[in-house]
C-alpha cells in the first residue's frame, strides 16, 4: 500500500472516503470541530441528537452535501474516552476504515491522525497498521462469477495529521506501520493457504524468494542432510508422510560482523492430522494453521528484511507434515534427538515438540544473544488463555519481561505461565530420556519443558500461539483464518533489541 502523510483542511480532502476518529466529546479536536464547521454543524448535530459514536468502534457515515466538503464520504469512528485511549484502539479504528473503503469500493482511504497522549511515531504506526492489516482478504482460491464486479483493492492511504503533529514522527511511523502490516499480511496469507499448497518444500520456496530480495543467506536442509545431522526428531514426524521435511534457515546480517545473533524459530507443521494417535475429523481442516508460527518467522525475516534492521537475526522454521502411513511413527517408538537426547513417543499428535527440538537445537550453533520461538503447540494453551493471549515461558525473567512488553506494545498481548521444576517430571520416561507427552494436566507448560531440553544455556522465551494465530475475525482489522500473530511481536522485539 502507498502511504502519504499530508497536513491540510479535513474538509478540502477529495476522498471517496474521508475517515476521522473521534474521542467521546467529539469535536473537542480543532481539525474536527473545522470540519464540523465546514460541514454546517453537522457534526454537532449528529452528537446533539445523541448518535455521535461513543462507544469505540462504533460508527456513523454522513454524505456532505452541495461541496460542503470535498469528500464523498465522511465516517466518524469513536475512540472512547480521550484518557483511555490505546496504540489498539487506533490499530482497531483503522481496520474499521479499511473495512469500510471497501465496502465502498474505494482504492484510496484518507484518515485522521487525532492528536492524543501516546506517542506520535507510535500513533501513526498503530493506525496504519490497522489500515493495512483492514485491507487484507484472502480471496485467491475463490472463483469470481462473470458478472460480478472485480475486487477493488485498497492501494493508497491518506494520514492526514493537525497543524500540532510532528510530520517527521508520522511519516516514521507510517513507514514502519506499512512494512510490518504488510508482512504481517503476507504471514497470514501463508497461514490461510491450505496444507495441498504449502507443504515443506513450498514454505522453503517462500523462504527463497524474501532471501533473494533482502539479501539473505539461506540454508535449506532436506532428509538427508537431516540424517547427517543426526535429526531424529524431525525425521521421525515426517516419517507417516510422502512430503518431504524442510528445516529452513534465514540469516539477516545487518549488524556488526562478529556481533552474535538474535533468533527467532516458528513451528511450520503443514499439516498436523495427529499421526497414528489421530485427532477427530471435526475440525481437523484447522490443522493447516499449525504452520502459524513458521509463517511468523518468514513474515518478520521479511519485515526485518524491508526495513534494514541493524542486528543480526536468524529465522528458523523446521517443516513438515504430520499423518499416518505404514512407516509413520507409533507410540512407543523412541528417537535420537539431534542433541542426543532420546525421546519416547507417547502421542504422535505431540509432534510440534519434536520438530522444534532440532531446530532449537541446530539454532544453539549460532550461539545467539537470545532466542525466541513460537508455535500452535497445544490446545491447552486455548484452554488457559483463549484467543486473548499468547502463553510465554521460558527460561530468563527478563527476556520473559522484553516479550511480555513488546506484545503489549504491538497488540499481540502475551501471558506467562510458570515453568516450576516439579511440571518436569511429568515428561520423564521409563524407556528414554524423555517422552514426548506429560499428559493432559498443564499441558501447554509441560511442553515448553520438553522444548527447554533442547536449548541449552541461551537465554530463551516459548510462545504458544495456538489460541491467537487465527480465529473468527472478530477484530476489525482481522478476517475469519490465520492473524499473523506473532508477526508484529517478533518485529517490536528486534527492533527493540536493535535500538
Ligand atoms: N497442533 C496441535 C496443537 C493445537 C491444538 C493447535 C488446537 C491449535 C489448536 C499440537 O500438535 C497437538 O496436537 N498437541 C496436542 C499435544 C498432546 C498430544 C500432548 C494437544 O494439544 O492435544
Ligand atoms: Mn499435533
Ligand atoms: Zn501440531
Amino acid at each position: 500500500m502507498n502511504v502519504t502523510v499530508l497536513r491540510g483542511e479535513l474538509a478540502s480532502l477529495e476522498t471517496p472516503l474521508l475517515a476521522v476518529p473521534v474521542f467521546e466529546g467529539g469535536t473537542a479536536d480543532p481539525a474536527v470541530a473545522a470540519l464540523d464547521v465546514a460541514l454546517g454543524g453537522m457534526i454537532t448535530a449528529v452528537r446533539e441528537r445523541g448518535d455521535l459514536p461513543r462507544k469505540e468502534g462504533d460508527t456513523v457515515t454522513l454524505y456532505p452535501a452541495g461541496g460542503a466538503a470535498a469528500s464523498t464520504r465522511v465516517l466518524l469512528i469513536g475512540l472512547g474516552k480521550p484518557e483511555g485511549i490505546t496504540l489498539e484502539k487506533l490499530r482497531r479504528a483503522g481496520g474499521t476504515a479499511a473495512k469500510q473503503a471497501a465496502r465502498a469500493r474505494s482504492p484510496l482511504v484518507t484518515v485522521f491522525l487525532p492528536a492524543s497522549t501516546l506517542g506520535t511515531q507510535a500513533a501513526a504506526r498503530a493506525l496504519t497498521e490497522g489500515v493495512v492489516l483492514g485491507s487484507y482478504s484472502f480471496g485467491e482460491l475463490k472463483s469470481r462469477a462473470d458478472d460480478a464486479p472485480a475486487p477493488v483493492e485498497l492501494a493508497d492511504l491518506e494520514v492526514v495529521i493537525g497543524t500540532g503533529a510532528d510530520q517527521g514522527a508520522v511519516q516514521e511511523g507510517a513507514r514502519l506501520g506499512a512494512v510490518i502490516a504488510t508482512a504481517e499480511n503476507f504471514a497470514r496469507n501463508l497461514g490461510n493457504l491450505p496444507g495441498n499448497v504449502v507443504t515443506p518444500t513450498r514454505l522453503a520456496e517462500v523462504a527463497g524468494d524474501i532471501a533473494g530480495r533482502f539479501g539473505m543467506k539461506l540454508t535449506v536442509l532436506g532428509p538427508r542432510e537431516m540424517e547427517a545431522e543426526g535429526m531424529g526428531a524431525l525425521l521421525a514426524v515426517a516419517r507417516g508422510s510422502d512430503e518431504e521435511p524442510r528445516l529452513i534457515v534465514l540469516e539477516h546480517r545487518g549488524g556488526a560482523k562478529d556481533a552474535r545473533p538474535l533468533v527467532i524459530v516458528g513451528k511450520g507443521l503443514t499439516f498436523d492430522a495427529g499421526g497414528i494417535s489421530i485427532k477427530p475429523a471435526q475440525g481437523m481442516e484447522d490443522m493447516k494453521f499449525d504452520m502459524c508460527g513458521g509463517a511468523a518467522v518468514l513474515g518478520a525475516m521479511h519485515a526485518i528484511g524491508e526495513l534494514g534492521v541493524n542486528a543480526n537475526v536468524v529465522g528458523i522454521v523446521p517443516s513438515s507434515e504430520n499423518l499416518l502411513g505404514g512407516r509413520a511413527m507409533k507410540p512407543g517408538d523412541i528417537f535420537r534427538a539431534a542433541s542426543g537426547k532420546t525421546i519416547e513417543v507417547v502421542n504422535t499428535d505431540a509432534e510440534g515438540r519434536m520438530i522444534l527440538a532440532d531446530a532449537l537445537h541446530y539454532a544453539r550453533r549460532f550461539e545467539p544473544v537470545a532466542m525466541l520461538d513460537a508455535a500452535t503447540l497445544t490446545g491447552a494453551a486455548v484452554i488457559a488463555l483463549g484467543h486473548q493471549a499468547t502463553g510465554i515461558m521460558g527460561n530468563d525473567e527478563a527476556l520473559l519481561e522484553e516479550v511480555r512488553a513488546a506484545g503489549d506494545r504491538s497488540g499481540e498481548r502475551c501471558w506467562p505461565l510458570p515453568m516450576y521444576d516439579e511440571y518436569r517430571d511429568q515428561i520423564k520416561s521409563d524407556y528414554a530420556d524423555i517422552k514426548n507427552s506429560g499428559g493432559r494436566p498443564a499441558g501447554t507448560i509441560t511442553a515448553a519443558w520438553f522444548l527447554r531440553e533442547f536449548v541449552g544455556d541461551v537465554p530463551w522465551v516459548h510462545l504458544d500461539v495456538a489460541g491467537t494465530a487465527y480465529g473468527d475475525g472478530k477484530a476489525p482489522y482481522l478476517t475469519k483464518g490465520s492473524t499473523g500473530a506473532p508477526t508484529r511481536l517478533f518485529v517490536e522485539w528486534v527492533l527493540s533489541r536493535a535500538g
